[in-house]
């Protein structure tokens, strides 16, 4: 659950709604009553995790001036909502946004199916490719060139090899962003940086602010850890941030950590400018909040011509209010488990001793692989492979989604490795569900909202390409097919979301 949420002013709500895009009625339906159309539109901004769960609304004669309307039908609309579980109000305190007991959400990260446990099923669970080889093996032989003198020592590495440690601390530095060596800690994956930051700072109850929707993984983990998420809805269309709403979370929420992927966000595939970047950085400076930047995607830009804004770390060199987390999962494999932490010199100090009582270190072995890598330029090699896949996947699932669905509603990202996709007005859940009876494994939108939000959308991987793609469509098409006509014998959750 989230704990705390600002209120919404009534000229705030009033815009969310007239942002609303209106939803064309079909032949022969007549326009629902105004109290009606008011309480889907609640509802939807819920949903869509626009309004976070337990918001307080705007009082009845507020809202009814904000939008040019009677109280009688602000009124009605509360009433709907609080009948459908969408609000709860205590006499004389106000009224709050709520999802309804038993709506269908998992409150779960994604868990990786093992490649033998696939069968038929075409998984579209996980964002991660292939190794990109001979570059993998490459690697290891160079490792393993590497490996005799660090085979003569302990093993125990807790910040990360040396060699490596210099090697990301010169990259940084090349991308104009000057770094030294002890500003670097390798980590076990993205994941392992994520974890270490969040229980160096965020403790047990301490705020944290995050993208609404993010990614499911880092979510779950932060639930897990007992951290008090405050979910930040994006800028419209998933555009960018909404720095209004950032600043107001802040400035009143003035929560310890908070948690953003500027580059190629999972799911929505945002790519965030730079006034953006600079304004969050002032914003999270004057809160007191550090911010993990999580740049686990950003190398993977797939378009021409691309204008790549700034690092959000070069507002802020030091690295004392930006705590950069990097990984070499998306870019080169998955299978390697190497990330790591960019940020001021004590905070590394404290994440290392921290460490000792965690996972110790981070195996010698892949980190001289990935130094490999890094130091050869067979990591730009192989992270072009990397991109030309990710591109050729991205515009077969593109191309087959149009074709197959067209009523389904995306933006083509320029990079990243998901497509976020509105399901037509179909539960993303029933579709996960069923999609898994018919051979297609995808997470429902709900995984990456912090409050059952997204229950309209699915996150496809661009991880397959060719024949697979337009299979793992074609099956999408015929769970929605079964789900829209309530013929797949599931459970009774309900198939639409929005009347
Ligand atoms: C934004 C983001 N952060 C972190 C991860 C996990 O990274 P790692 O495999 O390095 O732990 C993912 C994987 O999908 C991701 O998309």
């Amino acid at each position: 659950m989230a704990q705390w949420t600002s209120a919404v002013g009534a000229a705030q709500l009033a815009r969310l709604l007239n942002s609303q895009q209106e939803r064309p009625a079909g032949p022969g339906t007549r326009r629902p009553p105004a109290y009606r159309a008011l309480a889907d539109g609640v509802r939807l901004l819920v949903l869509e995790g626009r309004v976070p769960v337990a918001a307080r609304l705007p009082a009845e004669r507020e809202l009814a001036l904000a939008l040019s309307v009677s109280r009688t039908t602000v009124a009605a609309a509360y009433e709907a909502l609080r009948a459908e579980g969408f609000l709860e109000s205590r006499r004389g305190a106000g009224s709050w946004t709520a999802v309804p007991a038993g709506n269908p959400l998992p409150a779960r990260g994604l868990e990786p199916l093992p490649p033998e446990a696939l069968g038929s099923l075409i998984d579209l669970g996980c964002a991660a490719l292939p190794a990109p080889e001979p570059w993998l093996t490459r690697a290891v032989q160079g490792a393993l060139e590497e490996l005799p003198p660090y085979a003569r020592t302990h093993g125990d590495y807790p910040a990360g090899v040396p060699a490596l440690r210099q090697t990301l601390a010169e990259r940084y530095t090349a991308r104009g962003i000057p770094t030294m060596p002890e500003q670097i800690m390798v980590t076990t994956g993205a994941m392992g940086a994520i974890d270490a930051i969040c229980h160096l700072f965020g403790g047990r109850g301490e705020r944290i602010a995050v993208e609404s929707p993010l990614y499911a993984n880092v979510l779950q983990l932060m639930r897990e850890a007992g951290a008090r998420l405050v979910p930040v809805a994006m800028a419209e269309g998933f555009a960018g941030w909404d720095m209004d709403r950032w600043r107001q979370v802040l400035r009143e929420a003035a929560p310890r950590l908070a948690y953003v992927v500027a580059d190629f966000h999972n799911p929505t595939g945002a790519l965030v400018g730079e006034d953006q970047r600079r304004q969050l950085v002032d914003a999270a400076r004057s809160a007191g909040t550090v911010v993990i930047v999580d740049e686990t995607m950003s190398e993977l830009h797939l378009d021409e011509g691309l204008e790549l804004p700034r690092p959000v770390c070069a507002f802020d060199p030091a690295g004392s209010t930006v705590v950069t987390v990097g990984s070499a999962s998306k870019a080169f494999w998955a299978g390697m488990r190497i990330g790591w932490v960019r940020a001021a010199p004590e905070v590394i100090r404290s994440l290392v001793a921290a460490r000792a009582y965690a996972d110790l270190g981070t195996p010698v072995l892949e980190q001289l692989a990935v130094n490999w890598l890094l130091s050869t330029g067979g990591w730009e090699q192989a992270v072009e492979m990397r991109r030309d896949q990710a591109r050729e996947n991205r515009d077969a699932l593109v191309a087959a989604l149009r074709r197959e669905l067209p009523g389904w509603e995306f933006d083509v990202p320029n990079g990243g490795l998901t497509l976020w996709v509105r399901t037509g007005g179909l539960s993303g859940s029933r579709l996960a569900e069923v999609g898994e009876r018919v051979g297609v494994r995808v997470p429902s939108g709900p995984r990456f909202g912090v409050d059952g939000a997204f229950e309209g959308y699915v996150r496809l991987p661009f991880t397959v390409s060719g024949a697979v793609a337009d299979e793992a469509v074609a099956r999408l098409a015929a769970a929605a097919r079964l789900v829209e006509t309530g013929a797949h014998g599931g459970t009774d959750t309900p198939r639409t979301f929005v009347a």
